[in-house]
């Protein structure tokens, strides 16, 4: 039986490195799940398919040529990884997200990231949706003000532009769209532990995790 833990919160909110750190530290496998319909949004913004047209995002979803390798993220063989970070990749991808037909895409592809000795799933939904047999769940949040600034240093230290009043309402925004879409709402999974880091380190929030692990 290959252990999974799951970290699922709202954006910006940190889940993304202390996945990452806990992954290694254990030296489990990684989904980034965000990534995926990152890709699936620059995947359509590239082929020119209306991102509100369901089907045709949910066909370019089915067949996703992702792939991930040493922190590197490819879409057919190129490397995107700085690329899909930039906010409108992630505001498209809040977008086709709420497709039931996008998530049902990327349902089986989601499922074969685990492999032994266990992994980390990073998202919305992997707690509730894609992994429910979890040996641990985490709920990581942090307050708006919080995940904005966080945000803003992550795009001004990748190269990006941002302003701080576009990107609140942009969190508020995607926040929203995330919590009353009707598939896989943003909700904390049946036992998951809610971790709030509004006023916390990064290794902090990685020792409480890995701390739940032991449990
Ligand atoms: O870094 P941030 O949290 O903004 O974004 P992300 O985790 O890379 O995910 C980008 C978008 O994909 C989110 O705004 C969600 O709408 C969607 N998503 C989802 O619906 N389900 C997941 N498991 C992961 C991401």
């Amino acid at each position: 039986h290959i252990p999974v833990i799951t970290i699922d919160g709202p954006t910006a909110s940190g889940k993304g490195t202390v996945a990452a750190r806990v992954a290694d530290r254990l030296g489990y496998h990684l989904l980034d799940s965000g990534a995926l319909y990152r890709l699936t949004a620059l995947s359509a913004m590239r082929a020119g398919v209306a991102l509100d047209d369901e089907q045709g995002v949910a066909q370019l979803a089915q067949v996703l040529p992702a792939s991930f390798s040493n922190g590197d993220i490819f879409l057919a063989g190129e490397e995107v990884g700085a690329l899909i970070r930039a906010e409108e990749v992630g505001n498209n991808a809040s977008k086709i997200a709420a497709f039931p037909s996008v998530r049902q895409a990327l349902y089986a592809l989601q499922l074969g990231f685990r492999k032994a000795p266990g992994l980390v799933a990073d998202g919305r939904d992997m707690g509730t949706v894609i992994f429910p047999n979890a040996r641990l769940k985490v709920f990581l949040t942090a307050s708006v003000e919080a995940r904005a600034e966080r945000r803003y240093k992550q795009l001004i230290g990748k190269g990006f532009s941002a302003n701080m009043d576009d990107l609140l309402a942009d969190l508020q925004a995607r926040d929203d769209r995330d919590t009353h879409r009707t598939v896989a709402p943003l909700v904390p999974a049946e036992g998951a532990y809610i971790l709030d880091t509004s006023d916390m380190s990064v290794d902090e929030a990685v020792e409480q995790v890995l701390h739940w692990h032991t449990l």
